[in-house]
């Protein structure tokens, strides 16, 4: 499997605080099936790794994983978190892998942002935009999220969210949401080896119950194509 968000880096962001820390993720990781992990630090916050800094951090933790024989690929992302008006200074920087895709964190509360047209606008200068969680923004209703992937965006849902970690609605709106088949991506968001964890298997699990069919694209298949990256 393939975790497509995970704050994996170490002291890049609010994600694992030291080397070791990110080691015993991947090691979490890679018990729980995962076989590479795009990582995600935050940017546009309090946190704003640049891409050089993430990229070099990225080859340290993967030279300690080969050295370790842990069997984890780990590839430069981060998730972009949408604030104001900064979606016009977003870049390539940004992208996860070397794709167009950019991982996009709305805001927590409604801010009356434009979504619509920022989603627009980030699609005809050539982005593919991901929506970070979009089971936790209670502001987004669904039909709002089926319009968004009618028109090209892809929906990322989250371990916790799934699981029903989070309090509200977040459970039940992964549930509405996967049921519909406008779900792209399952991912982990975790941000350390205890708590937010990075491990995929019982939500795909708990996906393919409310389904009744394999979810298993959603973090296989899916990631693969979209990033044009090999587990
Ligand atoms: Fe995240």
């Amino acid at each position: 499997m393939i975790d497509t968000h995970c704050h994996l880096l170490p002291g890049l962001d609010d994600g694992a605080h030291s080397m070791d820390e990110s080691i015993a993720m991947a090691e979490y990781a890679v018990a729980n099936g995962i076989t590479a992990i795009v990582a995600t630090p935050h940017v546009l916050t309090n946190f704003n790794p640049p891409r050089k800094l993430r990229e070099v951090t990225v080859q340290k933790l993967q030279k300690k994983l080969d050295q370790r024989n842990i069997p984890l690929r780990v590839y430069c992302g981060c998730e972009v978190a949408l604030r104001g008006e900064n979606f016009q200074s977003l870049d390539d920087t940004l992208n996860l892998v070397d794709s167009k895709v950019i991982l996009i964190e709305p805001p927590w509360q409604d801010q009356g942002l434009p979504m619509d047209s920022i989603l627009f606008d980030l699609q005809m200068r050539g982005f593919k935009p991901v929506i970070a969680h979009p089971e936790r923004y209670e502001y987004l209703s669904i039909d709002v999220l089926r319009r968004w992937v009618e028109r090209g965006a892809l929906l990322q849902l989250t371990t916790p969210g799934i699981l029903g970690h989070w309090q509200g609605t977040s459970a039940e709106r992964s549930r509405t949401l996967l049921r519909e088949g406008l779900v792209f991506l399952i991912s982990t968001d975790a941000h350390g080896a205890t708590g937010r964890v990075p491990a995929l298997r019982e939500a795909v699990k708990q996906a393919e119950e409310w389904c009744g069919i394999s979810q298993r694209a959603l973090v296989d298949e899916n990631p693969k194509k979209l990033l044009g990256i090999e587990a």
